[in-house]
């Protein structure tokens, strides 16, 4: 939230969903590009993970992505 000092409070919450949004597309695009699977996921530990990064009080974790090798096909 500090980063975004100059959007209006009210704005800053769907800034920065539109943000997590491109963030988590750009993993997608990557993982596709590397041959690697992914799934984003909401339905996540938000404080067991801002612990584990050490974020503070200014840090809100919005989404999570899951990255790994695609199930394998015969
Ligand atoms: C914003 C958002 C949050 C999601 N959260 C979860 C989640 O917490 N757990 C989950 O299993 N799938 C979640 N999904 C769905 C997965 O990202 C994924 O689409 C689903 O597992 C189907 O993947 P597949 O089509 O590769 O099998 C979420 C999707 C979106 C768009």
């Amino acid at each position: 939230h500090a980063r975004m000092a100059l959007v209006p409070v009210a704005q800053r919450e769907s800034f920065a969903s539109v943000a997590a949004g491109a963030i988590s597309q750009n993993v997608y695009l990557f993982a596709a590009s590397a041959g690697l699977a992914t799934v984003i996921r909401a339905w996540i530990d938000r404080d067991a993970i801002a612990q584990a990064l050490g974020l503070g009080h200014d840090h809100q974790v919005l989404l999570s992505q899951t990255i790994g090798y695609p199930k394998m096909t015969e």
